[in-house]
């Protein structure tokens, strides 16, 4: 007999959740404004809000901590970080941040000025949003088959050459300061990019003298599609593959929240010593002193262990498979999810699964209210809300995907609370054709609105 599946950890501590009523929730998410970001924790069952942060940490994690070393300036665990982070990614220079934001705040703050276009695959919500802060224009060249949800292709998360190419030519050299590659593509489904087409997006890229940079935040669940999905890789160990990977950039910008397995942290890899001096300055300015940047050295030693096992291939085999887990179940009940299945999360088709709710009414918020309703499981929208309104015009933009994303943490959670999930979502399913109001706005802030947005039912 095969030897089933089973997870690449045992647990040592575990906290407690506690469930709610129905009429409970109705009123917990009346009083949030429909926002799912405004509920207390403890009036969720199961968070699947994000997998940015959530993680739970390793024994070795939690040791390694204790061996911190807090000085200011030149701090062992600065050393210690340093040292892992050149043997996992190959970069020697890099400077500490405190979160993934903050990296692109202070990357951003060196290489992007107002008027500038940056081009590159699906842009994340924050990175989107440091550019059109600095008055600067994201340009999502993806490839046309990332938007067609159910469209069987193994690398969603590519760019779609011709596209970039078309932006390197319609702008001058000055005015394109950097390309940005997000693996995975958080925006388009936690979907990967293959290794070819990194390589491809490097090749062009030099040709028009612009630098590459990955916004890396999943970058080990990248290197395990490359493993499973491009035939040369197969024999390659994540570690080597990981470091092919970044060779082809010239520098990476980290929310270590996720695929490092820490609660809080981040960092910029540098190839070239320019970048890293002329980042420095605004490192120190955001963040704090070049060998700390808003991280305490504690937490700098259990991000550099973090990033050991977060690049191990059975962790990254029992994560994605629990992802998967999920995908499959709402997949085999006709439930409309993306395919295949994204590294972090399962994204559900909010427009599929709630046809009578009109578009300007927020359809993937509304189904994240309903199964929140349903069975206390927060998810949230990548939709209508996320996508915010086109600086210039102050108009709604509406995505080529409105979707609901249920973020798996790692190491978090047992399958029976997948199964839990999936019995949930099933149910509001069940009743889809009774749900055919959805949300306005009363309430959004200029920028990131999602985040603190109020609204109320049509
Ligand atoms: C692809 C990507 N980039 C950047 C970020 C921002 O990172 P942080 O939340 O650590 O600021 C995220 C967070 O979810 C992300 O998914």
């Amino acid at each position: 007999m095969e030897l089933p599946f089973a997870e690449s950890y045992k647990m040592k501590v575990v906290e407690l959740i506690q469930r709610s009523e129905r009429c409970e929730r109705e009123e917990w998410i009346s009083i949030a404004k429909y926002n799912l970001f405004n509920l207390r924790s403890s009036q969720v069952f199961i968070d699947l809000l994000t997998d940015s942060g959530t993680g739970a940490m390793s024994d070795k994690q939690w040791s390694t901590m204790m061996l911190g070393d807090e000085s200011y300036a030149g701090a062992s665990s600065y050393y210690k970080l340093k040292d892992a982070i050149r043997d996992i990614t190959g970069f020697n220079y890099f400077l500490p941040t405190h979160q993934g934001r903050a990296a692109e705040n202070v990357l951003f703050s060196a290489l992007i000025k107002a008027g500038d276009i940056i081009p590159g695959n699906s842009h994340f919500d924050t990175t989107k949003g440091h550019i059109e802060f600095r008055k600067a224009h994201a340009v999502d060249c993806t490839i046309d088959e990332a938007f067609h949800i159910e469209l069987n292709h193994p690398f969603k998360g590519n760019i779609d050459l011709d596209k970039l190419e078309n932006v390197l030519k319609k702008y001058p050299r000055k005015r394109i300061p950097l390309i940005i590659v997000t693996i995975t593509c958080n925006s388009s489904g936690g979907q990967p990019v293959s290794m070819d087409n990194m390589h491809a997006v490097k090749i062009l890229a030099d040709r028009y003298g612009i630098p590459v940079y990955f916004d890396s935040a999943r970058f080990a669940e990248n290197a395990y599609f490359i493993k499973l999905r491009e035939e040369k890789y197969r024999d390659k160990s994540i570690r080597e593959i990981v470091r092919e990977m970044f060779s082809y950039s010239d520098g990476m910008t980290m929310s270590s929240k996720k695929d490092a397995i820490v609660n809080m942290g981040g960092f910029i890899g540098f190839k070239h010593k320019e970048h890293f001096e002329k980042s420095s300055t605004f490192n120190i300015l955001f963040e704090g002193f070049i060998t700390y940047g808003g991280m305490s050295g504690r937490d700098m030693n259990a991000l550099a262990q973090g990033l050991y096992e977060g690049t191990d291939f059975h962790y990254l085999e029992t994560r994605i498979n629990q992802v998967a887990y999920l995908g499959k179940q709402l997949r085999d009940y006709g439930i409309p999810v993306q395919f295949p299945f994204g590294g972090h999360a399962i994204f559900i088709d909010a427009k599929r699964f709630l046809p009578l709710v009109r578009e300007e009414e927020y359809v993937a918020q509304t189904l994240g209210v309903e199964l929140y309703i349903e069975g206390g499981v927060r998810g949230v929208e990548i939709g209508t809300l996320l996508a915010d309104r086109d600086p210039d015009t102050r108009k709604n933009r509406y995505p080529e995907l409105e979707l609901l994303r249920l973020a798996i943490p790692r190491r978090v959670y047992t399958n029976n609370h997948i199964d839990y999930v999936a019995a949930a979502l099933i149910n509001v399913f069940d009743r889809r054709n009774s749900i055919i109001k959805g949300l306005h706005i009363l309430k959004e802030a200029p920028i990131l609105r999602h985040f603190t947005v109020e609204l109320e039912r049509v």
